[in-house]
């Protein structure tokens, strides 16, 4: 059976609400992803085919491969969502069990399943009903609420996945509760890592790639994703496969986070050349450039950006002559 790149040197791009778009994900690729999720994707909202949600499956042929991340409590939709992106052309698949935000909770989605393993069971058995065993993951946090620690039941709903047909995991292990206080419990994905037999990938406080070295080596994880480390610094996926071959990877300077921004700006005005996408640059440039000194006045001078060629003036202006 076709399986995902997992491993020790295949960093995974993590979904990212609001980032990991199609020109996020192409640019991460460049720079050694092995493998992207897209946003998360509502399955009630793709059924009912509204225009935000369509706008999350842009792809392209060099997009691959590509997990399509799903959220939803209702078997009887992730179903068919998962249909309907068959048809699309998308194979891989992954369950949200970890997202903490409100809204989603509210609908017994995301993290909220943690609490029901039974409806935790249906939602991952309708996507593997539609898509196939082997084709769906499931990303979990550690539980909605107490201890920050692996419990029995989270190691039990796991190795069911697991008999189910899931193909891999994801733990981030932090209460929903938690959201990203506190620090992960690496211990917490060594102790489910010995439990399984299919990949189970880290998340959590992966801010650099010495981090995701650092982290497979302490919990024996199969793989790692990347999410704020890969925000902050996509060159974090050739710095991980530069330590995976012993090498010294290249410090992210100035020149270097300009060709990431130049790059970033490319690809969003290629695949997504509208004014959303140019608003979005704004709130991203920025964190690119948070390490640099001056970056308060890039803040300001590229949200006043209305074009983009204003935006690129901004950034040559900062770049190469030191003002903006
Ligand atoms: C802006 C943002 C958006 C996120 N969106 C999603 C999402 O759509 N689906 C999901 O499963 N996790 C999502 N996450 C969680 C990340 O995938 C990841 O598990 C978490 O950030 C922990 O990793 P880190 O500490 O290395 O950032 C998001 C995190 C951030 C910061």
């Amino acid at each position: 059976m076709e399986k995902l790149p997992t491993g020790r040197d295949k960093p995974w791009l993590a979904p990212l609400a609001g980032y990991s778009d199609l020109p996020f994900r192409l640019l991460c690729r460049e720079y050694g992803a092995a493998v992207c999720e897209t946003e998360m994707i509502s399955a009630k909202g793709l059924v009912y085919a509204g225009r935000a949600t369509r706008d999350l499956l842009a792809t392209d042929v060099l997009d691959q491969p590509l997990v399509a991340q799903l959220f939803g409590a209702e078997p009887e939709f992730l179903r068919k969502a998962v249909d309907l992106l068959l048809k699309a052309g998308f194979i891989w698949f992954d369950l949200n069990m970890g997202c903490s935000v409100r809204k989603v909770m509210r609908q017994g989605a995301g993290a909220a399943l943690l609490a029901d393993h039974d409806k935790a069971i249906a939602a991952a058995m309708a996507l593997l009903s539609a898509a196939g065993r082997g084709r769906v993951g499931v990303k979990l946090r550690l539980g909605v609420q107490g201890e920050q620690a692996l419990t029995p039941a989270l190691c039990e709903l796991a190795l069911r996945l697991e008999d189910m047909g899931a193909g891999w995991l994801t733990l981030h292990p932090r209460t929903a509760r938690q959201g990203f206080g506190g620090q992960a419990d690496w211990d917490a994905l060594a102790g489910l890592s010995v439990r399984l037999s299919l990949p189970l990938l880290a998340s959590g406080d992966l801010l650099k790639a010495e981090d995701g070295l650092r982290c497979l080596d302490y919990t024996g994880a199969s793989g790692v994703m990347y999410a704020r480390g890969a925000m902050r610094d996509p060159t974090i996926f050739s710095a991980h496969r530069a330590l995976c071959r012993n090498m010294c990877p290249q410090q992210p300077d100035a020149d270097i986070l300009y060709a990431v921004i130049l790059r970033h700006v490319a690809l969003a005005r290629a695949f997504s050349p509208d004014m959303r996408a140019l608003r979005k640059m704004r709130s991203v440039i920025p964190l690119y450039a948070r390490s640099l000194s001056g970056v308060r006045v890039l803040r300001d001078a590229v949200c006043r950006s209305a074009t983009w060629r204003e935006l690129e003036d901004v950034l040559a202006a900062f770049f190469l002559t030191g003002k903006s």
